[in-house]
Order: structure tokens, then C-alpha cells, then sequence
């Protein structure tokens, strides 16, 4: 299995260039399933969740067409059935799919997904939107079944703002007959940009952004072509990056609207980043300090940015507290951390983070995405050879992330 290894302590400099969000093109690429005709989505990420997702595409039945970072969709025919396991455990995001096949084909069958490292993730929220669309839900032996003859628009409230229930009922009530109004919707960047695909399809969707949705259901959507935001938390991963290794760094193709509860907190760290309209400059040249976190939905600070941030505070003048309150298992990384110097100690969803002088190389294992992105952080910081292991993890959501860390002078090997 491939390995990193990475030799610490280097100062970082330069630019590097953000890939298109991987939260974003996934409820897009599932949105695609809406549209008769083709849809050319750019800036797609070349990452295994995108592989996954293409072939899961092709399994209900479209034909795909991939040039690079760009992906030609058409459905003419799509099939109801993801009842493969191995399909929904290999991607999560494949319950994205089921909103848009019970909007076209008034039937979804999905393999029920289980829970993963971060957190036992039921999809309840997904579920009781359905069955308020008018939706009847069957479960069993390992299966969800959704099946409708129409849908129904109507009003929902999410009980929380989940990000993927608030995907999965925006596509279905896209086709759905009437108004849909989904309050306590997630107002995530990549809600925005799922919306507008499918506003450009024809969709009519106000007030994506805002807790508030109202959808008013179509008969027909039609492909179109659209382009993926940048992927806010490589970038923030980046930041990490230049953070711990004391360096001045420019991030290209990023929104600085969308970063700014991960810049905020950098600065409080005492990290200046200076904003362009299309790019940062994150320069650590300063004394890292110690600000605590809690994360939160957007605006809040990213669940997803919570590992990468703990290496910075590894390395952080004092003490900070960090809160988890997302996902109920997302601190798999610490014990990881703590092998490589760092002093924390967890109480339940809280750790608390004593900053030490350094870090020091170890073999380390990857246990999910965003663990990964933080012990990659922290290697760049260590001094020796660090080996992370498990790294198909890492390449589930960071395209290339060992070229663009060496084009920025990291000292990186991918082995097998
Ligand atoms: C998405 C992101 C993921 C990010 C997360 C939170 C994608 C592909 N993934 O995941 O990277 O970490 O948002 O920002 O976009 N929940 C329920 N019932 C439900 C749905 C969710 O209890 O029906 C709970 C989850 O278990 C979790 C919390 O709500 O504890 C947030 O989940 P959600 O916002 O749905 O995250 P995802 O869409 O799965």
C-alpha cells in the first residue's frame, strides 16, 4: 500500500493552485441524473470519491465522457437500483443520488448506508423529507426503498442543518409538483453552488445561502453546463501548511467570502492572511498562538478543518480547547498526533491542546480524509522522516496534494 513519507521542517514558499470542491461536484454530479439532455460540469476534482461517483453514474445507467477535470453527463434512462453495498460503502455521497432517481423515476432502492470512522451518519433527516414530499419509505434487510407517484411540494424543517439532507430534498422538490419550503436549511457554499446548477437547468430555487429555501417544482430540467467552486478546506489545508512551518505562501483559485471563518481563526493564531479576489496570502512569519475552536455549521468553523487545525495548535504557543460538536468520532487523528509530540487530552467532544516546542517523525497511521490532511500538516512540521500510512484516504478528497505541497518546497515521497 502506498505510503508518504515526509521530512519536516521546511520552509514552504511560492503558490499553489486549489482544486474544485469535492463536497460540491458530488451533489452535482448526482444532480446531473435530473436533466434530460447532456451536462458538461468543470473543475470537477480528479479524486477516488469523483471515480466512485462516475461509476456510480454509469451504473444507473449514464453515459459519462471524462476530459480531464471536465465531465459530459447524459441520463436518458435512469435506473432506480444502487442496492450495491459495496457501491454506498466505498461513497457515502452515493445517498445523493436518491432525491434525483425519486424525482425521474418515482423509485429509489439504495443499500442502507452504515456508519463510517467519524460517526455512526444515519440519513433519518434525508428520509422524513421524502415521506413529507409524499414519498412512502420501506426499510429492511439492508435497504432503503422510497417510492412515489408524484412527489408533493410542501414545508420542511430540518431539525438540523444537514448539508446532504439539505442536497438530497432541494434536487427531489426540483421536480416535485408545487412549492417545497425547506426551513433550518445548511447554508453551506456548496448549497449555493448546487442551486445554481440547477437554476441554470431551469430549476427555480431562491434563497439557497440563506436557512430558508423555496423551491418551486418543474416538470423538466434540462443539462447544462456549470463549473465547481474551489474546494475551501484544501485551501484551508494549505494554510495549515505554510501555518506550521512558519511560511509565507500564496493560495490561488480560492473564494475569500467562503474561507472566512477558517481565516478569522488564523488570524486570532497570529497568522496574517491578506485577501485577493481570487486568492490569499497566508504568512506565518509571526509566533503561533493558541485560539480555541468549536466547530459549527457554515458560517461556523468547518467540522472538516477541525484535524488540520489541531496540527497548528500542536505546534502553538499555549493552551487551546477544541470542540467537536459535528460528528461524534472525528478526533481519530489525536492519538496519532500525540505519537509525533503533540500533548492533548481528549474529554469526550473536547480536546484540549498544550502547544509543544515541536514535533518529532513517526510512523502514522491515516483512519479518515481529514485525519490525513492533519498528520500530513504535521509532518511538514516534525523534524525527521515522518511515514503516514493509509494514505487512500488522503487521496479520497486532496487532488495531487504531493505535487502541489513539493512545488511549494515540502520534502514529500509518495512509496509503496
Ligand atoms: C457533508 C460533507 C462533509 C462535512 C459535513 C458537515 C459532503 C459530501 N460531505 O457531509 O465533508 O463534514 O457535510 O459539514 O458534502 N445527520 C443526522 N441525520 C441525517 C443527516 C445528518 O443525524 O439525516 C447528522 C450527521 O450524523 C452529522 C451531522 O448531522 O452528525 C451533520 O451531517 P451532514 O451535514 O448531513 O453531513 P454530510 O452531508 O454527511
Amino acid at each position: 500500500m502506498p505510503k508518504f513519507i515526509i521530512s519536516g521542517q521546511k520552509r514552504l514558499s511560492g503558490r499553489v493552485s486549489v482544486s474544485g470542491s469535492k463536497n460540491s461536484a458530488l451533489p452535482i454530479l448526482a444532480a446531473t441524473l435530473l436533466a434530460q439532455g447532456h451536462s458538461t460540469i468543470y473543475e470537477v476534482p480528479q479524486l477516488l470519491d469523483i471515480q466512485n461517483m462516475k461509476q456510480l453514474l454509469l451504473s444507473l445507467g449514464a453515459e459519462v465522457d471524462e476530459k480531464e477535470t471536465a465531465l459530459q453527463i447524459c441520463c436518458k434512462k435512469p435506473i432506480f437500483d444502487v442496492s450495491s453495498y459495496e457501491t454506498v460503502s466505498k461513497l457515502r455521497a452515493s445517498v445523493l443520488v436518491m432525491g434525483p432517481l425519486l424525482a425521474r423515476c418515482g423509485r429509489v432502492k439504495i443499500s442502507m448506508p452504515g456508519g463510517c470512522q467519524i460517526g455512526a451518519r444515519p440519513v433519518d433527516l434525508h428520509l422524513k423529507g421524502f415521506l413529507a414530499l409524499g414519498a412512502k419509505i420501506s426499510q429492511g434487510h439492508g435497504f432503503i426503498e422510497a417510492k412515489c407517484k408524484n412527489l408533493v411540494g410542501t414545508k420542511i424543517y430540518l431539525d438540523f442543518p444537514s448539508v446532504g439532507a439539505t442536497e438530497n430534498l432541494m434536487m427531489a422538490a426540483s421536480l416535485a409538483q408545487g412549492q417545497t419550503i425547506i426551513e433550518n436549511a445548511a447554508v453551506e457554499p456548496e448549497i449555493v453552488d448546487l442551486a445554481n446548477y440547477i437554476n441554470l437547468m431551469g430549476g427555480k430555487i431562491v434563497g439557497a445561502g440563506t436557512d430558508t429555501i423555496r423551491i418551486s417544482g418543474v416538470s423538466e430540467l434540462n443539462g447544462q453546463t456549470h463549473s465547481v467552486i474551489p474546494d475551501r478546506i484544501e485551501a484551508g489545508t494549505y494554510a495549515a501548511a505554510a501555518a506550521v512551518t512558519r511560511s509565507k505562501i500564496q493560495i490561488d483559485n480560492v473564494v475569500p467570502g467562503h474561507l472566512k471563518p477558517i481565516t478569522a481563526k488564523l488570524r486570532e493564531a497570529g497568522i496574517e492572511v491578506e485577501e485577493g479576489d481570487s486568492h490569499i496570502i497566508v504568512n506565518a512569519s509571526e509566533k503561533l498562538k493558541a485560539a480555541d475552536i468549536k466547530t459549527l455549521p457554515y458560517p461556523g468553523f468547518p467540522t472538516d478543518m477541525q484535524a488540520p487545525y489541531t496540527s497548528i495548535m500542536s505546534v502553538a504557543d499555549g493552551t487551546s480547547m477544541v470542540i467537536e460538536t459535528i460528528f461524534e468520532n472525528r478526533f481519530l487523528h489525536l492519538p496519532e498526533l500525540s505519537r509525533m509530540g503533540a500533548h492533548i487530552k481528549i474529554e469526550g467532544r473536547t480536546a484540549v491542546i498544550e502547544g509543544a516546542k515541536k514535533l518529532s517523525s513517526a510512523k502514522v497511521k491515516v483512519s479518515d480524509l481529514r485525519a490525513g490532511a492533519a498528520l500530513v500538516v504535521a509532518a511538514l512540521a516534525a523534524e525527521g522522516d515522518t511515514e503516514i500510512s493509509e494514505i487512500e484516504h488522503i487521496d479520497r478528497g486532496y487532488c495531487n496534494i504531493e505535487s502541489k505541497l513539493a512545488s511549494l518546497g515540502a520534502n514529500i515521497e509518495r512509496t509503496d
